[in-house]
């Protein structure tokens, strides 16, 4: 579905991965793949949660009801993470980092904006996610990945395949607050006439954008990334801009693996200010952020993975809090 065609579309939640078995095996497969972890989450094992506030621009308040993005500051909290889901994975590494944040609205109620530094995502869907996790396990013969099945993925699936190179290159960033990070999917923000449009959401990083070599930071200290930024934040906050990208006629809007055009007009719509560590990193450590629930004002598109997405968070979840 493209943007200027989705408004006659009723968005519906994909049955096959939206049922717990087809969560449970994406999950199964990632423990597989790196190991049962007791305790922690299945993806983004190694994280740390820190308080913020975001203070809207006001400009996105014009375009959408959504209780964040009015003119009030709201308090925040946010978590910075490495991808694995082994959580002894080394911060020089080449990989992805995370920045999933929670706004707690005046009302009580709660949204979240879970975000990468890479741009995209590797699958379209949670079906074709599955399969190359299973494509990257081991071979028994030679205990590494076999290239081969990686490349068939990528030649079976096109889209998948220049994502897939994008993710694997992401570049090392110096540190959490010099990486762009996209919350990937298409959301749709609905306007005062009731009309929905399709929207994406980016974090531009206020202190510029700053990587590393991966030689030099293969010297780092496992846990290289926190001590910068609990070092940068004793000299004062971190800040990001949130940027809102409107959809244009033809933009894709259900397959995560698809950008929209570079270059593209952007709304402000705020700036987060992260001050410092949270008290009690044990509690926030023990939530889980979801790209759903949505606030009234802003609306799932057709891109399948989120509700998807859910599903595998609530069993990685269900997993984690007992102790499994
Ligand atoms: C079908 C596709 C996906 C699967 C199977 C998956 C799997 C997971 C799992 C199991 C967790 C741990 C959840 C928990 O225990 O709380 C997680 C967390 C996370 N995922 Fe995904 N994920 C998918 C897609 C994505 C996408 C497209 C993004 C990009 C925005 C993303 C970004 C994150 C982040 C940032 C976290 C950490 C959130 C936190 O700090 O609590 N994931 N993912």
């Amino acid at each position: 579905m493209t943007a200027g065609r989705w408004c006659s579309y009723v968005w519906r939640m994909s049955p096959a991965s939206s049922r717990p078995q087809a969560a449970a095996a994406l999950v199964d497969t990632t423990e597989h793949l790196s190991g049962t972890h007791t305790g922690r989450r299945r993806a983004h094992a190694r994280g740390v949660c820190y308080d913020a506030e975001l203070t809207p621009s006001g400009e996105a308040g014009r375009l959408t009801a959504a209780a964040h993005l009015q003119s009030d500051p709201v308090r925040a909290t946010v978590r910075f993470s490495h991808t694995g889901a082994d959580p002894q994975r080394l911060d020089g590494e080449r990989a992805a980092r995370g920045f999933a944040t929670r706004f707690h609205l005046p009302d009580g109620s709660a949204t979240d904006l879970i975000a990468v530094n890479p741009d995209r995502f590797v699958a379209s869907t949670s079906e074709q996610f599955l399969d190359l996790l299973q494509a990257a396990e081991r071979d028994p013969a030679t205990g590494k990945p076999d290239p081969a099945k990686i490349r068939a993925y990528a030649e079976l699936h096109p889209e998948a395949g220049a994502a897939l190179a994008a993710v694997v290159g992401v570049c090392v960033p110096s540190s959490y607050a010099t990486t762009e990070y996209w919350a990937i999917h298409a959301f749709l923000r609905r306007d005062a006439d009731g009309a929905a449009h399709p929207v994406k959401y980016r974090w531009e990083p206020d202190s510029g954008i700053q990587h590393t070599d991966p030689a030099e930071a293969a010297s780092w200290s496992p846990r290289h990334l926190t001590e910068e930024l609990t070092e940068r934040l004793a000299d004062g906050p971190v800040t990001f801009t949130l940027k809102v990208q409107p959809g244009e006629e033809g933009d894709p809007t259900d397959d995560p693996t698809r950008t929209w055009p570079a270059g593209r007009r952007e709304i402000t719509a705020g700036r987060s200010r992260i001050t410092a560590e949270v008290a009690d990193q044990q509690y926030w450590e023990a939530q889980s952020f979801d790209p759903n629930p949505l606030t009234p004002g802003i609306e799932a598109s057709d891109d399948p993975v989120p509700a998807a997405r859910s599903a595998v968070y609530a069993v990685s979840y269900d997993r984690r809090s007992h102790q499994r």
